[in-house]
């Protein structure tokens, strides 16, 4: 995606996309003014989205690719994984780790560790054996915590094996000079199923059901899908699918195609060879998971793709892969997640403190404090490291605490921005430009990001930092730890902020209205707190904000039948009278789960103290009564009021009024 402005004098603001569908390798030249494919195969199906603003550009590119698929409510909690878990005790002792040190952690993973000779559908039967796995994920869902394991491609050539002798029956491998390709990943020797083959949903989906039924596992983690392969077979003699006359930049250098992957001579069913199809593999793979995990539990699915392909995001959620524990790495998970977005993968993050090499005290902490605020957020470390768990350094804990409070805290924002990334393909974590489009400064910023329109995160990024040098787009912005560090800023400039080693600056910009929950120690608990409506009032007057409720796991995201519920909030100020009022779209799913707000904050507001009892509200209850008002002014001068013990219905429209 581009954005310009076509003159500074009038700022008309052109943002458009360009798309060449096409699955072949190929080399993307971007040189600031002209972009240059070089394309070994396939057709040229070029497309051009015109937006002209940058979410209609990911409007546009959604309704042709398909929209993001919705994400169960529990997968914007906390995950925490970890290559190299030794045994199911090992396990149980990090869940209890986050319990004892009060840090919410809602998903616990295993990597292959957990497999019996890295096989996929199996346990090992010594370290991971099956009643122990029931138990273990029995009392994670009694506590309301999830559980999700990893599969790789490659099934294990092996006659006793009964996913591969399924797999021969059903005859579903890729397959090269007519009989299946031989690979070695983690297992020793694999075939790789062949996700074009339509016989290979079946065979997949009924791995899954078999394993399911005997280990209730709540997600999918699908890795080593580009295809990843330990060998590299010799390339057929002559062959210019093996061996293309142009070759493209792969991995970083221009070595042989066929390097660590399936070889390009290999076939898929119709005929169609790996040269082509190769990209599409792990775009196959989580497609047929997607269809699987819904004919099996009959719930929304929770994938996590390593390869992607232009449509991934209708099935599945992304990390950037293996990053290492380095400050360049943290610093580059954020134009790999805000790429991610734009590319219609909005539920993406990067490992937690690194995956590979030994991550420090600080870079943790640092790290966390911006991976609370990923679209999804998973510490995840290599087996030959030093284990990150949060707990493990009281620092890092305590600011866990701090940043994953506010993180759920803001969970049914995220949540209904999913909802909107949804229904019109706009990303949950989105570059400056997104929002400010006609302010040219944000065009090179990847060092900051907003979640939505309405919160922009500015993390510190460098081994001994205390401050940042943020940039602020012009307009008022509030500390959303601490609303009384405003900001104000008449036309876009980087501000140096403090930011301590347990401090984050997170800021809501003002014309937002956030509909806030409570702090938990599981999503599921937290979605029981009452909300607070954090209402940031603007210069203009006007500010607005919506939430989404629904069940948080029925397949369908705003569905025809009608289980879900959409509020609008808008607020104003008309001469001495400041208030918020709400638009019910949608309010019977609300209503039923008695959600009220029970608090109201107005932020921003400039000028004189409120006249005391003059709180007004329409919905039929007499607040006076029982409403307790609370004023204080920032040093800015801007004054906050807070008003508590409320209880308006969310599906009930209401209005809240104050006098100045
Ligand atoms: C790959 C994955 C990594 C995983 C490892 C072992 O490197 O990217 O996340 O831990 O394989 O399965």
């Amino acid at each position: 995606m581009d954005a310009r402005s076509s003159s500074s004098s009038s700022p008309a603001i052109q943002s458009h996309g360009v798309l060449l569908l096409n699955s072949n390798g190929m080399d993307v030249i971007y040189s600031g003014d002209r972009i240059t494919y070089k394309v070994i195969g396939g057709v040229i199906d070029l497309y051009f989205f015109a937006g002209p603003l940058p979410e209609l550009v990911m409007e546009q590119y959604t309704e042709l690719i398909g929209r993001p698929t919705p994400m169960p409510y529990w997968s914007l909690g906390f995950h925490q994984c970890r290559y190299g878990y030794k045994n199911v005790a090992d396990v149980e002792g990090v869940v209890a780790g986050y319990a004892k040190a009060g840090i919410p952690l809602e998903v616990m993973w295993t990597d292959i560790d957990y497999m019996d000779g890295f096989k996929d559908f199996t346990l090992d039967p010594i370290n991971f054996p099956l009643d122990k796995m029931q138990k273990f994920v029995d009392t994670l869902h009694q506590n309301g915590q999830k559980y999700v394991l990893i599969l790789d491609p490659g099934i294990s050539v092996n006659k006793t094996y009964g996913t591969y002798i399924r797999g021969m029956q059903a005859d579903v491998f890729i397959k090269r000079d007519g009989v299946p390709y031989l690979g070695q990943v983690w297992p020793g020797l694999v075939y790789f199923p062949d996700f074009l083959n339509p016989v290979s949903e079946v065979f997949w989906g009924g791995e899954i059901k078999r394993f399911q039924d005997i280990l209730p596992f709540d997600g999918l983690w699908l890795d080593m899908n580009e295809i990843s392969n330990f060998i590299t077979s010799p390339p057929t003699p002559n062959s210019t699918l093996d061996d293309p006359p142009y070759k493209i930049n792969n991995a970083g250098v221009s070595r042989p195609i066929n390097n660590s992957t399936v070889p390009a001579t290999s076939s898929h069913w119709g005929n169609i060879t790996e040269y082509n199809a190769h990209n599409l593999y792990g775009l196959l793979e989580s497609k047929s998971t997607n269809a699987a995990l819904i004919n099996v539990t009959g719930k929304r699915p929770f994938i996590l793709a390593r390869s992607t392909f232009v449509t991934s995001g209708k099935y599945t959620a992304h990390w950037t892969g293996d990053n290492a524990a380095t400050w360049n790495d943290l610093a580059y998970s954020i134009p790999g997640i805000l790429n991610f977005g734009l590319f219609g993968i909005p539920m993406v993050g990067a490992d937690i403190c690194g995956f590979s090499r030994n991550t420090t005290e600080e870079l943790c902490g640092r790290w966390i404090q911006l991976g609370a605020f990923y679209p999804f957020a998973r510490d995840h470390s290599d087996k030959y490291t030093s284990r990150q768990e949060l707990f493990l350094w009281d620092s890092v804990a305590a600011t866990a605490r701090k940043v994953l409070g506010l993180r759920y805290r803001l969970l049914p924002y995220f949540y209904t921005l999913m909802y909107e990334a949804h229904q019109r393909g706009t990303p949950i974590a989105r570059p400056l430009f997104f929002s400010f489009p006609q302010d040219i400064n944000t065009y090179e910023i990847s060092t900051q990001f907003l979640i939505g329109k309405a919160v922009m995160v500015s993390p510190v990024l460098k081994s001994g930092a205390v401050s940042v040098d943020a940039y602020f787009p012009a307009g008022n912005w509030f500390d959303l730890f601490n609303y009384s560090h405003s900001l104000s800023v008449k036309s876009g400039k980087y501000i140096k902020l403090d930011a301590p080693p347990d401090h984050i600056n997170v800021h809501v910009r003002e014309g937002n209205i956030l509909a806030m929950q409570g702090e938990a120690m599981t999503t599921q608990a937290a979605r029981k707190t009452a909300f607070q409506l954090l209402v940031v009032v603007s210069n203009s007057g006007n500010s607005s904000g919506e939430v989404f409720l629904d069940d948080g796991e029925e397949v369908e995201m705003g569905g025809a039948d009608g289980k879900w519920s959409l509020v609008r909030f808008y607020g104003g100020i008309i001469g001495n009278k400041v208030s918020v009022k709400s638009q019910v779209v949608n309010g019977g799913f609300a209503l039923s789960q008695k959600w009220i707000i029970h608090k109201v904050i107005f932020i921003g507001l400039k000028g004189k103290r409120l006249k005391r009892h003059e709180l007004e509200t329409i919905n039929g209850t007499n607040l006076n009564g029982n409403s307790v008002i609370k004023e204080s002014f920032d040093s800015l001068g801007f004054l906050t009021v807070e008003v508590s013990k409320l209880s308006l219905l969310i599906g009930k429209e209401f209005k809240l009024e104050l006098n100045f």
